[in-house]
């Protein structure tokens, strides 16, 4: 199997509601890679629910966790990374340092829509653009004006914004709805990358593999490492990536009644 990406997966001991002790943390970064995972974003909340989570304690504890994978013997790459609440400081925090992008390299940042609220984002992912750096929104599928919504999550693709799916929205929403709009996101390149999001070992585990597996069956072995892995190592290395352009829907000719 190709090495697989993980771009988002809370891995730092007690800094926000993933791991809360290195035990934990360790223990996550041993299922990622027996799952495949080979490169792996430590991330970590900023947002008003954590305002202590600063760029500074992420990256300290990002280099704890590398030292203690060394010391068991887990060669899994770590890179520190943020899942940055959308709000309208945004951009000036960025600006200001305030916020940690990908691998802190200032050329790709986590950005996720508050719970259960959806917002504009057309602007903020150009102004974002404007300052250098690419905004990745992370499980848009949680929003159904995104999923269902025709044309929004395209504009935003557009205008250079990346979509990053949660694996196991894929593999186990037990929504039929919403399979069916992942399935037609993914055959209409809408899916850049995929992530576990995990925040324990046992509550939301790390691992994309079975994502991995069901994006080959609904597309293609081709199409599945682009997003498991090849987008995923260019971001995590602060890399361009090129995106096709979403296909559009296919058009329904009538209803069933
Ligand atoms: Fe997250």
């Amino acid at each position: 199997m190709i090495p697989l990406a993980d771009v988002h997966c809370h891995l730092l001991a007690g800094m926000d509601d993933g791991p809360q002790d290195w035990q934990q943390a360790v223990a996550m970064c041993r299922i990622a890679w027996d799952d495949g995972v080979r490169a792996i974003a430590a991330t970590a909340h900023q947002n008003p629910r954590w305002p202590e989570v600063t760029p500074q304690r992420i990256l300290e504890a990002t280099i704890e966790l590398r030292r203690r994978l060394e010391a068991e013997k887990i060669p899994l790459e770590v890179y520190p990374a943020a899942e940055v609440m959308i709000g309208p400081e945004i951009e000036s925090d960025f600006e200001c340092g305030r916020l940690l992008s990908v691998s802190n390299l200032g050329c790709y940042l986590l950005v996720e829509l508050p719970s259960g609220m959806f917002l504009d984002l057309r602007d903020m992912v150009t102004r974002l653009l404007g300052l250098g750096v690419r905004p990745i929104l992370v499980h848009p599928e949680r929003h159904p004006e995104l999923l269902h919504g025709a044309g929004v999550v395209e504009e935003l693709i557009q205008r250079g914004c990346l979509i990053q799916v949660s694996a196991a929205s894929i593999t186990q929403n037990g929504n039929s709805r919403v399979t069916e709009g992942l399935r037609s996101w993914v055959r209409r390149d809408i899916i850049h990358l995929i992530a576990s999001d995990g925040h324990s070992p046992t509550r939301r585990p790390p691992g994309v593999s079975a994502a991995y597996g069901r994006l080959a069956e609904w597309s293609d072995w081709a199409k599945a490492d682009r997003i498991c892995s090849i987008n995923g190592m260019a971001v995590l290395e602060g890399l361009p990536i090129e995106t096709p352009r979403p296909r559009p829907r296919k058009r329904r000719w009538f209803t069933r009644t």
